[in-house]
């Protein structure tokens, strides 16, 4: 599964990228919001920081063809840019002509099997359902995934599953073990996802003992 991580900030970007750990990075207008920064400024300094893996930018406007100004204004920052459209009616229509000429395009905010389906024959590189937001309303998010998972694979879309509004170490897990092509992840449990308690403990223990032997590697 590949790892994206879900953030507009651009210091933790740099950090995970450098160490190798993520896949790509996705936006939306709340993250955008958080940065305090302008979109083109932020999405074009995160492009360059992942040399060439896939950026997702949202448009904003809710008419197909706002969408696609939007999209093409967006896909204009950089070549690695994917454009982020609304499952809605106008959002499939503006994914059709974006996908149409090239462009990359994630369909984000689904909450359904059904859109999904929709989305996949619309030309969708990746679907984006939102599995936190489900969570949220005592729905299964988890379940969505692997509904869409079957169903892509039945009919062998090419639309990727990219599971989103992931929140818990257990959704990644999940995720993977499902078979979803992506995560997207928040930078903070990403770095979550390398604790475990026996792992500190172990080390812990490694370390006294090594204090009582008095050895050095580096003199
Ligand atoms: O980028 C979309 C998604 O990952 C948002 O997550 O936690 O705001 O539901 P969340």
């Amino acid at each position: 599964m590949e790892l994206f991580v879900d953030t507009a900030d651009t210091n933790a970007i740099a950090e995970l990228a450098e160490m190798g750990l993520i896949d790509g990075v996705t936006t939306n207008p709340s993250l955008i919001m958080k940065s305090e920064r302008d979109i083109f400024e932020v999405v074009r300094e995160i492009c360059d920081l992942v040399e060439g893996l896939p950026v997702s930018a949202e448009v904003v406007a809710t008419e197909a063809e706002s969408m696609v100004a939007e999209g093409v204004r967006l896909s204009k920052i950089a070549s690695n840019v994917v454009v982020k459209v609304p499952l809605t009616w106008d959002g499939l229509k503006a994914c059709r002509i974006l996908s149409g000429d090239g462009t990359k395009v994630n369909v984000t905010l689904c909450f359904s099997a059904n859109q999904a389906l929709l989305a996949a024959k619309s030309g969708a590189t990746y679907i984006s359902p939102f599995v936190g937001r489900l969570d949220d309303i005592n729905l299964d998010g988890m379940e969505l995934i692997a509904e869409i998972v079957e169903i892509y694979d039945n009919y062998d879309f090419e639309t990727q599953v990219l599971a989103a509004s992931i929140r818990t170490a257990n959704h990644v897990c999940d995720a993977a073990k499902i078979g979803a092509h992506v995560a997207t992840v928040p930078p903070e449990l990403i770095k979550k996802l390398v604790l475990h308690p026996l792992t500190d403990k172990g080390l812990a223990s490694f370390l006294a003992d090594w204090k009582k032997s008095g050895g050095e590697i580096l003199k």
